[in-house]
């Protein structure tokens, strides 16, 4: 109540309380303002004027509006009855110089047209009365006045709009409700800005990566010069460690995001079988709890254990093992760990991927059959019992579906085979090359080859050799470091970017589809919030005229239903029909918008009929003039067939159309046609979600 008294003051505040005068010096009667300037002289004379479609008729400027019909295109008369109706149509039609309809100014309202055929007989249509302003009739009905048509609009608009806003708090709480995701629709403007601010990102990173492309090639075509001299090098070069090193860590990524899921599916459902309350015998709930016992069982058996703190432990150890320790097997010949170590740990690895990539799908079974045991519970719980417990599951598993969504659920995680491929040929290298390159381990016999030639000179020349030789692979050795380096930062840099590159993309991906996903049904997600009330068989009934009328959501769709009884005991029950279709209709929207607004606020005012308006370009179809208030309304069309059959006549069918508001009722019903009905309900499901008010253009100018 407080919200709509300050409202109130506000628009009062607001209002101009300038009176004008009606008739402005110079201003020509009926004439919008862009074609005044067609009433100026025309002539050589400055007190002369010819008619605008017959340049030889040429009048003083004062017959303009005299009430007497000089112009055959009745264009000296746009403010008077004198000139026919007719004229004006077809002269407009030919040449559009005259307008077919008389202009209201209407200067603190809205500015609109009114036939001609109202100009001059002594009833103002316009709030201004300038279609009277030259009436040689007295008046009879003045109607009110364009200020007070101004404050009874604002005070009708802030009305509908608060009523709006509280259906559309009721929608959205009642997706909530049935857990419906937030859709994308509402947040189009946000999404195109995103979009935007994406694509540009994705510029400028993809111009970025071309460039570092370029060099990561010349670093790599330096490093490879100079590795040719160390053949196992540049062998296990070619095997791309890193790359696969990134590819590991992509798919553990997935694996970590697998073992939340499952440990948060774990935690709602467990916390729920410690906190519902199994006396209230909710069948749903009390069956699906004893079901996850004996899932839960299993796993626990199967020791199934997710912890995805330790998977992104593991997931970075990998990384650096196979972008540093390795490759430093083989760069620098050395490691802190024994040969028999290292290639214990190479086959370990490949294990350890190849496992642990086979238990996350087995992981993802389990989260299946967890969330098929909520999806039941939190879609079909009796929400009558009031189960504290099992409410705050529901919320969290809606949650959950916010967090997770479907992605989780993509199906098993199949690591590429080029991972599988490359993680093979990565080992089989480490365990051949690895004990050509390192120092035997201590414990195995040493292989004393070169004692006998110490002592003789040739000995000692072929010792030196040697030392010189490996000073110089030393050397050229830390050549290679230093290139390897270079190389490997260009390389990793690029590796980010590409990362980046790919995360953008797929987000900007997320956006599309929620754009055409939101332009593709202005349902919004009414259609999947129909389905789920209908799961949960949602009655909405009123008694109208003794009869009781009750419209049922059932799932599926079709089953729902509409059916009239009697209201009293053992009263007749009729069905009038099956649920067939749903849709928005526009033109049913506006008609029955006009309806509801005539009942609200039309019964102390003439607000409603000082909205009406002829178009100048289409005069068929009555326009009103209260910007796109109809909109708040989605134009939700529910139709029904299939019903009994009508003694002696055909099978009973209706139309239920359902107006914007907080709360479901069904207002009326109308026999339109024999045993056709047409139901006016109200409620939440009827409002627009993406409806954002645009006013009339207000005439409020000095
Ligand atoms: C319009 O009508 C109201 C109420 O009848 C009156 O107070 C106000 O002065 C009028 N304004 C003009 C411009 O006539
Ligand atoms: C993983 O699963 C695949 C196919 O089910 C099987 O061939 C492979 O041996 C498994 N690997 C491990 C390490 O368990
Ligand atoms: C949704 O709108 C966008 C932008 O206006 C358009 O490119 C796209 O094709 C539309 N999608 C559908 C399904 O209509
Ligand atoms: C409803 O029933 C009452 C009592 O039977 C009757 O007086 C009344 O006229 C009925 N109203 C309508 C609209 O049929
Ligand atoms: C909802 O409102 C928006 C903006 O006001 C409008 O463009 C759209 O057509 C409306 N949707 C329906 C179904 O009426």
């Amino acid at each position: 109540m407080v919200s709509v008294l300050s409202l109130f003051l506000l628009i009062i505040e607001q209002s101009p309380l300038v009176v004008s005068s009606q008739l402005i010096q110079g201003h020509v009667v009926g004439v919008p303002r862009e074609r005044q300037h067609l009433y100026d002289s025309n002539e050589p004379d400055l007190t002369k004027w010819h008619c605008l479609n017959h340049e030889d008729i040429v009048l003083d400027l004062s017959q303009i509006n005299d009430g007497v019909c000089d112009c055959p295109d009745g264009s000296d008369e746009p403010g008077t009855a004198a000139c026919e109706e007719d004229i004006f149509k077809s002269v407009a039609e030919r040449t559009g110089k005259v307008n077919k309809y008389f202009y209201c100014d209407n200067k603190d309202f809205i500015p609109r047209y009114v036939r001609k055929s109202e100009v001059a007989d002594g009833i103002c249509d316009c709030c201004d009365c300038s279609d009277e302003l030259l009436s040689e009739y007295k008046l009879f009905d003045v109607g009110s006045n364009c200020s007070q048509l101004k404050n009874e609009f604002d005070i009708m608009a802030s009305t509908e709009l608060l009523s709006y806003r509280e259906g559309k708090k009721a929608l959205d709480a009642l997706e909530k409700k049935y857990g419906i995701k937030e859709d994308g629709m509402a947040h189009n403007s946000c999404i195109n800005e995103d979009r935007e601010k994406v694509s540009n990102e994705i510029k400028v990173l993809s111009d970025r990566l071309a460039k570092d492309r370029i060099k990561v090639e010349q670093s790599r075509g330096d490093y490879f010069n100079q590795l040719t001299q160390d053949p196992i090098l540049y062998r296990f070069e070619q095997l791309n460690s890193a790359r696969l090193g990134s590819d590991i860590l992509a798919s553990f990524t997935m694996v970590s995001r697998v073992s939340k899921g499952y440990q948060d599916i774990l935690r709602i459902l467990s916390d729920l079988s410690e906190a519902y309350t199994p006396s209230l015998n909710d069948k749903v709930v009390n069956d699906n709890i004893k079901k996850f016992r004996k899932v839960r069982r299993r796993a626990e058996k199967a020791k199934i254990t997710a912890d995805s703190k330790i998977d992104g432990d593991q997931a970075e150890n990998l990384f650096s093992y196979f972008t540093e320790e390795v490759p430093q097997i083989f760069l620098k010949r050395e490691s802190e760990y024994s040969l028999r170590y290292v290639i214990g740990k190479s086959n370990f690895v490949q294990a350890l991927v190849e496992g642990k990539i086979n238990y996350t799908n087995d992981i993802l079974e389990y989260i299946k059959e967890f969330r098929s045991i909520m999806d039941d519970i939190s879609q079909n719980y009796n929400v009558n019992f009031q189960d504290a417990g099992v409410k705050s599951a529901a919320d969290s598993y809606n949650n959950y579906l916010g967090e997770y969504g479907e992605r989780i659920e993509l199906g098993p995680i199949h690591p590429s085979e080029s991972l599988l491929e490359s993680l093979n040929a990565v080992t089989t290298f480490v365990n051949e090359n690895a004990p050509k390159v390192l120092p035997p381990d201590a414990s195995e016999p040493e292989q004393d080859t070169n004692d006998y030639l110490i002592g003789t000179f040739e000995g000692l020349r072929n010792k030196l050799k040697e030392i010189l030789s490996k000073l110089n692979l030393f050397s050229s050795r830390r050549d290679l470091v230093s290139l390897e380096k270079r190389f490997r930062s260009y390389e990793s840099q690029v590796n980010l970017l590409e990362n980046e590159l790919k995360l953008k993309m797929a987000y900007k991906k997320i956006l599309d589809d929620t754009q055409n996903e939101g332009n593709g049904t202005t349902a919004g997600n009414l259609p999947e919030l129909l389905e789920r009330m209908g799961s949960q068989s949602y009655c909405l009934e009123d008694i109208l005229d003794n009869y009781s009328y009750a419209i049922c959501f059932e799932h599926p769709m079709v089953e729902g239903a509409i059916y009239q009884s009697e209201d009293k005991v053992g009263g007749k029950k009729v069905l009038i029909g099956h649920f067939k279709t749903s849709g928005f209709n526009v033109d049913l929207n506006m008609e029955k918008y006009v309806e509801h607004l005539k009942a609200m606020y039309d019964e102390k005012s003439d607000l409603i009929s000082n909205l009406a308006a002829i178009q100048e370009d289409d005069d068929k179809t009555q326009r009103y003039i209260f910007g796109n208030l109809n909109e708040l309304n989605s134009g939700l069309v529910l139709e029904y067939e299939d019903g009994d059959q009508c003694w002696n006549g055909p099978r009973r069918s209706a139309t239920v159309f359902v107006r914007c508001s907080d709360t479901f009722k069904i207002r009326s019903v109308h026999e339109v046609t024999k045993c056709s009905y047409i139901f006016d309900v109200t409620g939440p499901l009827g409002c627009n979600k993406t409806f954002e008010y645009e006013p009339p253009k207000f005439n409020l100018v000095e």
